[in-house]
């Protein structure tokens, strides 16, 4: 559990403001208003709303409420919801800059550190009428997660757990996984793509400025 909240506390230390976000992903228009959602902070019924991602809203529930005990969702329906819903072709991998996305590379580690925070997170990710709106959910170590709306209606998910879920096929995608230097001089694993489900809403593993 320390370790667990020394983590947390990381995280809150190395995020950055979300307004800040970098180029490329030309055919997605960005919501630059993080995402909003309410959390029972005090488990006694008092909603207060958080704002930013899954790392910066985790570290202010921290400091309201030191006690706060993270559930851990068990969300990781990527063998049913996921295979039943995910559109064909499910993956769109970005594999160097030249590619129409501009996408670059993220660390594996990161991204599934992004998926774990995700799957914590209390409260339900609801995102204004897209298409192609998209709000960035987590962001450590240059690695970041987008959720995007492709509905033109307003669109509420269950949990933050089902993006995670959403970006796992993405994670298991040999298309999308290459062995790099991006943090020279070692290689490491890096995951680069996005995933499609027929619910009209994707997410994006990718590289970007925290
Ligand atoms: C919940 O706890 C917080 C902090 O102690 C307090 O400010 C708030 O009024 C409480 N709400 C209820 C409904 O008891
Ligand atoms: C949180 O924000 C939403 C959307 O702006 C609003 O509808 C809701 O009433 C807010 N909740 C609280 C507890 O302030
Ligand atoms: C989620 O489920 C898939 C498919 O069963 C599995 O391969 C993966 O390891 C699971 N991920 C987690 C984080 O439990």
């Amino acid at each position: 559990m320390k370790l667990f909240l020394a983590l947390f506390g990381l995280f809150g230390l190395l995020a950055t403001s979300v307004n800040a976000l970098s180029t490329g992903m030309e055919d997605y228009t960005f919501d630059t208003t993080p995402l909003t959602w309410e959390v029972d902070v005090f488990n006694n019924g008092t909603m207060i709303n958080m704002t930013g991602t899954v790392e910066q809203v985790n570290a202010q529930i921290l400091e309201i409420n030191p006690a706060f005990k993270f559930p851990v969702y068990e969300t990781n329906k990527t063998d049913t919801l996921m295979a039943r819903t995910q559109k064909d072709p499910a993956n769109t991998c970005g594999r160097d800059k030249t590619d129409a996305q501009g996408w670059w590379w993220a660390s594996l580690d990161a991204i599934q550190n992004g998926q774990y925070h995700l799957r914590t997170v209390p409260g339900r990710p609801w995102m204004d009428a897209g298409p192609k709106k998209c709000a960035r959910v987590s962001c450590s170590w240059k690695a970041a997660i987008y959720w995007c709306n492709d509905n033109d209606h307003r669109l509420e998910i269950d949990n933050f757990g089902l993006i995670a879920d959403c970006i796992q096929p993405i994670t298991q995608d040999p298309d999308c996984l290459d062995n790099q230097a991006i943090f020279p001089p070692q290689k490491i694993m890096v995951v680069c793509g996005q995933h499609f489900v027929k619910e009209g809403w994707n997410c994006i593993a990718r590289e970007d400025s925290c």
